[in-house]
């Protein structure tokens, strides 16, 4: 073997990505397959975002702002915090990444429900942490269960509201509770990628909570409401210590000049971001009823995608309706997760699910 790979990494699957439409179309020999299989939002960038990144392109030829401090101020604005009290990273994955490197080390424990979004488990295993997974119950992440599997090793407890891939969320009293149950030893991440979408009034505003929590970190994303997945940049929210211990492990000038542009031209066009969401949640609304008037039994869904927990015929569904251009995600043996796209889209799944697995 050339070099000496550490042991850890020799060993890592690799984050596996939803799978394209070209990909699926050249195995099946379909036509104009869509790919419904990463939660990307169905619109392009809204124009004056658009208008950002191009007039973004003649800074180029210098570094951008390592800390992002425009973007830091107007964030702390957009969600009433203080400007050190906000990190931006290379997607909230890379965050999620920086977390694990600044705080959890060999042998230290990161403790998570499951199934729930599949890269955690690769950050822990890139630091060499033991992976501590509570199962969902009622396809929901099940806090008091969570809270118990906490132990003085564990560094990193995460919530993820919606979860990925499921869609469900807990309310935010429960994960109040949760944080009071959790030592100030444990980082508690707060995984609100999908936030936005999220209609439940059981679920408020986590902001607060940063208040009585210092080792709350609450995480976001402009990968998905926002439309900027292919930008790659996200933020935490949390107190101004932590918010420090992130910072040190961000690669030097990670986060683009063109995503902190976009990033503050999407944060200015707030109305209209929400606008879309309104319409991707309507959509989510109408795919759920007529999923359910099909006789599925699916939880409800917070984000911008839907959940058939189909258990051992994931694998096959997922085939099966990639052979019919639909291209969704499938986890084995558990479910199938399947993205809101346009109502074209929505409806051409709909249909090629109906022929697969057709109402009994
Ligand atoms: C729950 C959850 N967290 C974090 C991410 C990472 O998103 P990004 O790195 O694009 O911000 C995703 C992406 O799908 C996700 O589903």
């Amino acid at each position: 073997m050339t070099g000496r790979p550490r042991p850890a990494v020799a060993v890592l699957p690799g984050y596996v990505p939803g799978r394209s439409a070209a990909a699926a179309a050249a195995e099946h020999g379909v036509q104009d397959a869509i790919k419904m299989a990463s939660n990307e939002l169905p619109f392009g960038p809204l124009p004056s975002v658009a208008g950002a990144i191009s007039g973004g392109i003649e800074h180029l030829s210098l570094y951008p702002d390592h800390r992002a401090t425009a973007l830091r101020e107007a964030l702390a604005e957009a969600v009433g915090a203080d400007t050190d009290q906000v990190a931006i990273g290379a997607g909230s994955a890379g965050l999620l990444q920086q977390l694990h490197l600044s705080y959890v080390g060999p042998g230290d424990h990161v403790a998570m429900c499951w199934p729930s979004f599949e890269a955690y488990p690769l950050f822990a295993a890139l630091v060499e942490a033991e992976q501590v997974r509570v199962p969902l119950v009622d396809e929901t992440f099940d806090l008091p269960a969570l809270a118990a599997a906490i132990t003085p090793r564990t560094r990193i407890a995460f919530v993820t509201n919606p979860n990925n891939p499921t869609g469900t969320v807990v309310p935010t009293a429960t994960i109040r509770e949760f944080l009071a149950a959790v030592p100030s030893t444990c980082i508690v991440v707060l995984d609100e990628a999908y936030h936005e979408f999220v209609t439940d009034p059981g679920v408020t505003d986590s902001i607060p909570l940063l208040a009585d929590h210092a080792n709350l970190v609450i995480t976001r994303t402009f990968s998905k409401a926002h439309g900027l997945a292919g930008m790659r940049i996200g933020y935490a929210i949390g107190h101004p210590e932590v918010i420090g211990m992130i910072d040190r492990t961000l690669v030097p000038f990670a986060v683009n000049e063109l995503a902190q542009r976009a990033a503050l031209a999407s944060l200015a066009a707030a109305d209209e971001m929400r606008e879309r969401v309104g319409s991707v949640v309507a959509e989510r609304e109408r795919v759920t009823g007529r999923l359910r008037e099909q006789g599925w039994s699916i939880p409800d869904p917070q984000g911008n995608f839907v959940w058939l927990p189909v258990g051992a015929d994931a694998a096959d569904l997922g085939r099966d309706l990639e052979r019919r251009g639909v291209v969704t995600r499938a986890f084995a043996d558990v479910g199938i997760r399947v993205t809101i796209a346009t109502p074209t889209w929505n409806d051409r799944f709909i249909h090629a699910l109906a022929d697969a697995r057709p109402p009994s």
